[in-house]
């Protein structure tokens, strides 16, 4: 598929939307504009080296022409974005156009209002972790894009996600709240977990710039063994060793020193063992100090 004689619309110049107009305007679509209701955060776009992005002054004039539309604004957004889309676009033939949000839990169904017009739509949404514009231009490549909407959209978003090097899987709209869920865990719940780390060792009085270097080697190596292996193989520790003295010891340091992450050891512990049953054989019975009143 050849793309290069359409022209993109993205509306919301935040961090994925202006990341998605750099890489689109790389690859040299016939235009690609990039609009923001803040005209102001478009300057980052006018000045960026390499590439030209057409900053148009009304949403109106952003759209009515574009044959691949992306809606890059927050979740919150969406759905009146869409309508008012819709509204502006009323009269205009929408069959064959193509409209995309970016929402990891969110379904096509927000553009509702434009697939009645005709449009092919659907979800597209980038599982990455995109804290500013320059990290999102680096970070999309080699990213996982989930797909969900309009089979007649998909093409188009094959496409898309091939141009930012990425790969595409396709979902179920009923399966998009718990793909989502599973992108907190990993992304959101990871750095929480970090911060429960850091948190402990800074309370035996390491600081917190030593404890976050001093973890990262071991945060490496476990991101390895998982690059490698399934999670079950990847898993070391005292509970896969059975070693309930080990666990009995952290509770009761937790309990005494450290009591609002005794909870959250006890419930992670659990999900532990049951892991590493799969591994070493382990069961709840090798860990009395779980069932400990602590
Ligand atoms: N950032 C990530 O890590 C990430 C990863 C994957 C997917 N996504 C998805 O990408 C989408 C955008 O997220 P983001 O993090 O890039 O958001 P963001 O940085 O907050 O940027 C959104 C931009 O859209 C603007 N906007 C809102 N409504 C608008 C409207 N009606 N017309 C024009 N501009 C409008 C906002 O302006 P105001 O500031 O005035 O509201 C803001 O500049 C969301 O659906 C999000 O779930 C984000």
């Amino acid at each position: 598929m050849d793309l290069s004689d359409k022209s993109v619309a993205i509306v919301g110049s935040g961090r994925l939307g202006s990341a998605l107009a750099i890489l689109l305007a790389r690859y040299k679509f016939r235009e690609v504009r990039a609009y923001d209701r803040n005209l102001g955060k478009q300057q980052i776009l006018r000045e960026w080296p390499g590439v030209a992005i057409t900053i148009p002054t009304s949403l109106q004039e952003a759209v009515l022409t574009a044959d691949l539309v992306f809606l890059a604004v927050q979740d919150r957004y969406i759905s009146e974005l869409a309508l008012e889309l819709a509204a502006g676009l009323r009269g205009v033939d929408l069959r064959g156009r193509f409209f995309a949000h970016l929402s990891g839990s969110l379904t096509s169904a927000e553009l509702q209002p434009l697939a009645d017009a005709g449009a092919l739509t659907c979800s597209l949404h980038p599982l990455q972790s995109l804290a500013d514009i320059e990290g999102a231009v680096e970070g999309l490549a080699g990213s996982y894009f989930s797909f969900e909407g309009d089979p007649g959209a998909l093409p188009v978003a094959e496409f898309i996600v091939s141009v930012l090097n990425g790969h595409l899987v396709q979902l179920k709209a009923e399966d998009k709240v718990l793909y989502h869920a599973a992108a907190v865990v990993s992304s959101n719940f990871f750095i929480v977990l970090e911060e429960m780390a850091i948190s402990l060792m800074s309370g035996i009085g390491v600081d917190r710039d030593t404890a976050r270097q001093m973890l990262l080697p071991l945060i490496r190596g476990s991101f390895e063994n998982l690059e490698r292996v399934d999670p079950v193989a990847a898993l070391t520790g005292p509970i896969v060793r059975g070693d309930d003295h080990t666990v009995a010891a952290h509770l009761v340091a937790l309990h005494d020193k450290c009591p609002d992450y005794l909870a959250a050891y006890r419930l992670l512990a659990g999900l532990n063992v049951a892991l590493a049953g799969q591994k070493s054989g382990v069961d709840f019975n090798n860990f009395p100090s779980l069932n400990s009143s602590l």
